[in-house]
Formats: structure tokens, C-alpha cells, sequence
């Protein structure tokens, strides 16, 4: 099997754990998740997050970090390296075509966060009202060019990190902006569980509520596990390309996984024993973390610090993110359209910034431009994070459970049979079975059909 030595890869094995965590550590656990958990029946939908995630999200991650290291390629080099002679390519495309469309509205919410870092700082959010918040956060979104101004930042900022390469760009990043961000959020979260009704919101999102898991919160937590751990389309294919052939993948996995978790409980934790204390509708939705929070934090001691620490954590989270997903383009550029990574880098960031200003508009001047009753931004999302990422996902567990020799599997999860693996059997099962079903499930039920 050629290998392209020349080929540059994380160089530790904690730079490879921050940079993965760093890409599923993002605006899914933090924005996302209090409010799916704590609207689907709290400690109940917590149960099945944290089996699926556990049961489903491991074997189809530990499937995609195999797959990559093996070839260690971009992901159209991938699946022709892996496939050859194939239509396996095609995924390839499709996955180039997710990340930058999951980046495409990712970067508008990451140009929020900018924008609230800013008013904090300046302490624009001091002594205003609910309604005033309400007026601030919608005449921001639906500004003509202010939101659009900020994800043009954001943009510019992830393609700076990408510009630098792996070693000197991804991982010299991550390596510091995720521990600061477990720094912020355990800083948050205990601040939080001093307030005086934090047992509420504790309550709240962990009691469970077995009859308020209705089985679209049953699969709105596997979907959210998927979006979550950046896994089901492949796209952590291109990061893993890059974790050292000497590394355990399974310790990786599990790893990041257990950060991701943590980072979404601990999210939740920071976020609605705050939001009880004030008497604030927890079902608030998406918009909690940009209306409602700045308000709790106008009301917490030193909360002009808090609030700039979060939205810093915010920012943080969604770049390590967007890295992510900007790298899957770039490196399928350079490897196989043999660009230098300043050009690659230059040409995807400005794609994708592009086709993302309509998404950010979407919620201002373009907010008429509906598709199935979405805006642009709405319907992305949905696009992505409901068909594309479960459709992507069953083809990788045809490909790793099906398709590829199971020796190949094993040798690369074994690191060529040095290490003792005791449960493969059990993994190749639910990649050839469980999870491909499972899945399918979220997809028919995304798509209606039931
Ligand atoms: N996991 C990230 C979050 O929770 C988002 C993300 C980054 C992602 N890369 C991805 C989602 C790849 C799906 C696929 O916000």
C-alpha cells in the first residue's frame, strides 16, 4: 500500500486528542444541547444521549478514525485508495460538500458570539431589560451588513489557523484554546451552583422524566450525539489522516468522546441552574444562550467578567470546530488538485464565506427567501444535520462494516496487532447492524416517512 511519507500529521498524542476533541467540542454541546436535553424529559433524554453516544457514537467514530489513519489522505484519496475501481469516491464529494455547507451556518451563529464578546466587553449589555435584549439580539441578526461584518471575522480567523498547516496551524490551537475552555466552563459551572435555586435547574435537566421522551426526543438524541461528536459524514475521516500510526484509536475515541460529553453536561450545569434562579422560561429554545443569558449575567456579582469569559468559551468552541470542517475541503485541494495550502485555504475560505452570507442574511434582507417555510439558515441546518449527517453516517458503517476486509479494520484499531482488542466482535456487529439502523431511523423520521 503506497503511503505519502512526506505527509505531515499531528505531533502528539495530546495535540491530536485537543484538536479532535476541539472539533467535536462545539456550538452543538453548548448552544444546543441544555435546551434539547432539558425540553426532552431532562435525565431521561440524558439516559439515551448517553447511550447512544456510548453504544452507536463510539464503534461509527472508532470506524472513521480507522478508515482515515489508514489511508492517511484527504477523503477523496480515501475512498479511492481504500475502494479503488469504486463509486466510494462519490461519498468523498458528498462529505466535501457537508462540511462546507455545516460551515456555511455554522459561521453565522460563530459571528454571534463575536459580536456578544464585543458588547460584553464594552459592557453594551449593562443595566437593559428583557425586551431590551430581545430589541438588541433581533436588530443584530437583522442588520443589513453588522452580522454579515462579524462572520467575515470569524471566517477569516479559521482560515488564518488553517493557513498554518496541521502541526503549526490545528494543533498549536487547539492545544491551548481547548484547556482554556475547561478552564471557563468548570469556572462557569461552579459559579453557577451557587445560586440559590441551582438545585431547580439541576433538577431540571437531570431529573428524568421518563413521559416527557416522546420517540422524536428519542431520535432528536441521536441526532444531537452525532452532530455532537462530529461523526456520520466522514468529515473526521481528514483529522483522524493525522493521528500518529502509534497511537491507541480506541483510547482516542473514547477520550474525546468523554470530553464532549462532559463539556455538554457541564453546559447545561453552567447554564440552567442560572436561568431558574432568574425565573426564566428554561424552554427558551436557541435563543437562551444570546437573550437570556446576558441577562442572567447582568445580575451575577462581576457578571460583566462572566459574561465575556462565556462568550469567549463560545467563540472557542465554535473555532475549534470550524477548523474542523474548513480542513476537509483544504486538504482535499492540496492533495488532489495539488494547490499550495495558502491558495486552498484562500479559495475554500472564500466559498464557503460566501455562500455563508446568505445564510447570515437570512435573517435579516433575506429573511423572505423560504424553502419548505425555512429560511436559508433553517433550512441548512436541517439539511445537514438531518439527512446529510445520517445518510453520510449509514454509508460509513457500509463501508468500514461491510465493504472493507475486516482485517484491515482490525489491524488498524490493533495498531497492526500490537495491541490487545477485546471486543471487536461485538464493534463489527453494531457497525454492521445496530448503527446503520438505528440511523435509517432518524433519517425516515427526518424526511416523514415516519
Ligand atoms: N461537533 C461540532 C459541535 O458540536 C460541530 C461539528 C464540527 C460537526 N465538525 C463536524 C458536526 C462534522 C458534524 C460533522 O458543534
Amino acid at each position: 500500500m503506497h503511503h505519502s511519507n512526506h505527509r505531515i500529521g499531528f505531533k502528539s498524542k495530546f495535540g491530536a486528542i485537543a484538536a479532535l476533541a476541539g472539533s467535536a467540542v462545539g456550538l452543538g454541546n453548548i448552544w444546543k444541547f441544555p435546551y434539547v436535553a432539558s425540553t426532552n424529559g431532562g435525565g431521561a433524554f440524558l439516559l439515551v444521549y448517553l447511550f447512544f453516544t456510548f453504544a452507536i457514537g463510539l464503534p461509527v467514530m472508532l470506524a472513521e478514525f480507522s478508515i482515515g489513519r489508514r489511508a492517511q489522505q484527504n477523503i477523496l484519496g480515501t475512498f479511492r485508495l481504500l475502494a479503488p475501481g469504486t463509486k466510494w469516491f462519490l461519498f468523498g464529494f458528498l462529505s466535501i460538500i457537508t462540511a462546507s455547507l455545516i460551515l456555511s451556518f455554522y459561521g453565522t451563529v460563530s459571528g454571534w458570539t463575536l459580536e456578544y464578546i464585543w458588547l460584553s466587553m464594552t459592557d453594551s449589555l449593562h443595566g437593559q431589560s428583557a425586551e431590551d435584549f430581545q430589541t438588541i439580539f433581533s436588530s443584530f441578526i437583522s442588520h443589513p451588513y453588522k452580522a454579515v461584518l462579524w462572520h467575515i471575522a470569524f471566517m477569516v480567523i479559521t482560515g488564518a489557523i488553517i493557513m498554518g498547516g496541521v502541526q503549526k496551524g490545528i494543533e498549536r490551537y487547539s492545544k491551548w484554546m481547548m484547556p482554556i475552555l475547561f478552564i471557563i466552563i468548570i469556572a462557569l459551572s461552579i459559579n453557577s451552583l451557587t445560586l440559590n435555586e441551582s438545585s431547580k435547574g439541576l433538577k431540571f435537566l437531570f431529573f428524568p422524566k421518563f413521559s416527557e421522551l416522546t420517540g422524536q426526543g428519542i431520535l432528536a438524541a441521536l441526532g444531537q450525539s452525532f452532530f455532537s461528536l462530529s461523526i456520520g459524514m466522514g468529515i473526521l475521516l481528514t483529522y483522524a489522516s493525522y493521528i500518529p500510526k502509534n497511537n491507541n484509536l480506541t483510547h482516542i475515541s473514547l477520550q474525546v468522546i468523554i470530553a464532549d460529553t462532559l463539556v455538554a453536561i457541564l453546559a447545561g450545569v453552567a447554564i440552567l441552574p442560572a436561568v431558574f434562579s432568574f425565573h426564566i422560561d428554561p424552554q427558551a429554545g436557541p435563543s437562551l444562550v444570546f437573550l437570556t443569558l446576558p441577562q442572567i449575567f447582568q445580575e451575577l456579582p462581576a457578571g460583566q467578567l462572566w459574561a465575556v469569559l462565556f462568550f469567549i468559551l463560545l467563540t472557542f468552541a465554535a473555532l475549534t470546530s470550524a477548523i474542523s470542517l474548513l480542513e476537509v475541503p483544504v486538504s482535499y485541494l492540496i492533495e488532489e488538485k495539488k494547490l499550495k495550502r495558502p491558495w486552498a485555504t484562500l479559495i475554500a475560505t472564500l466559498l464557503i464565506t460566501f455562500i455563508g452570507c446568505f445564510n447570515t442574511l437570512s435573517f435579516g434582507p433575506l429573511r423572505d427567501a423560504q424553502i419548505f417555510g425555512m429560511n436559508l439558515f433553517d433550512a441548512c441546518d436541517y439539511l445537514c444535520s438531518n439527512i446529510l449527517l445520517p445518510f453520510g453516517g449509514v454509508l460509513v458503517c457500509i463501508f468500514a462494516g461491510w465493504y472493507l476486509q475486516k482485517s484491515t479494520l482490525y489491524q488498524e484499531i490493533s495498531n497492526q496487532e500490537s495491541l490487545k482488542i477485546r471486543f471487536f466482535k461485538l464493534y463489527v456487529f453494531i457497525l454492521k447492524y445496530i448503527a446503520p439502523v438505528c440511523i435509517l431511523l432518524i433519517l425516515f423520521h427526518a424526511l416523514g416517512l415516519i
